[in-house]
């Protein structure tokens, strides 16, 4: 049995490439990304060819916009049939809320089940230095935005965020355990770092209680990937659900 906490990020550009992977995985990985790669790639096609395959699909695009562009275009979506969207934070409750409503009520309309829908906190590739580089407000640690965009995406009625493994302990006590923490920013012992900076192993992570783990990099470009999924997943087993 997979472990659907595993997403496995499919930054590809072309379906060869995803097609190779998923099929190299087998049954140890249930769930996959989609991400701006290769959506703005290969498009609709990604997701429905993981959907046939009998793939959960996380479609990572990321939506920041103004409330009803952002409502239309996750509704736009709904017919691709991905069981997880997302939208930044950063674009404000009242986006998040109209997006919730929107697509709720869309899917309801269509009869098809509603994707969770969760929003991206603080990028985690973004460092403290970086933060506090864009000016937005002196001395205010990630941490404590990670965990009050949280809260302002539990209000909204967004399912969870995604943010890095270092601020999930906090948003779980904020935000309770049933709300979603997703977790990119996952590097197994010796790993490369890549452009990501608020980092952790997937044990530290699930420990500090992340529902998922999106991992990259560490699998794709792994000589062996298989090898470095099934590290991942025996990492994650001793780690209780
Ligand atoms: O290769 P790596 O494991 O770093 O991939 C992480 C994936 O998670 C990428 O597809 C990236 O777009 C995504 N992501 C992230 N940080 C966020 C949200 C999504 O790294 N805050």
């Amino acid at each position: 049995m997979a472990d659907d906490r595993l997403i496995v990020a499919l930054d590809f550009h072309t379906m060869e490439e995803v097609k190779d992977l998923v099929g190299r995985l087998g049954d140890s990985v249930s769930t996959y990304k989609v991400g701006m790669e290769l959506f703005y790639s290969v498009g609709s096609e990604s997701v429905i060819w993981l959907k046939e395959q009998g793939k959960k699909v996380f479609l990572d695009l990321k939506l920041h916009d103004i409330p009803n562009t952002v409502a239309s275009g996750l509704c736009s979506l709904l017919d691709l049939g991905a069981d997880m969207l997302n939208v930044h934070a950063g674009g404000g409750f009242t986006m998040m809320k109209t997006a919730a409503d929107r697509l709720h009520a869309e899917a309801e309309k269509r009869g098809v089940p509603c994707p969770k829908l969760i929003a991206v906190t603080v990028l985690t590739s973004i460092s403290q230095e970086e933060w506090d580089d864009l000016g937005f407000a002196q001395n205010v640690q990630i941490k404590s935005i990670a965990v009050r965009f949280a809260k302002l995406a539990q209000k909204a009625g967004l399912d969870g965020v995604v943010a890095s493994p270092h601020e999930t302990e906090l948003i779980h006590e904020g935000c309770g355990s049933d709300f979603l923490v997703v977790t990119p920013g996952v590097r197994p012992e010796g790993s490369s770092v890549g452009d990501q900076s608020r980092i952790a192993t997937p044990a530290a992570a699930l420990k500090a209680g992340a529902s998922h783990l999106v991992v990259g990099r560490p699998i794709r470009q792994a000589v062996d990937p298989v090898k470095a999924a099934n590290d991942i997943i025996k990492e994650m087993e001793q780690v209780n659900k």
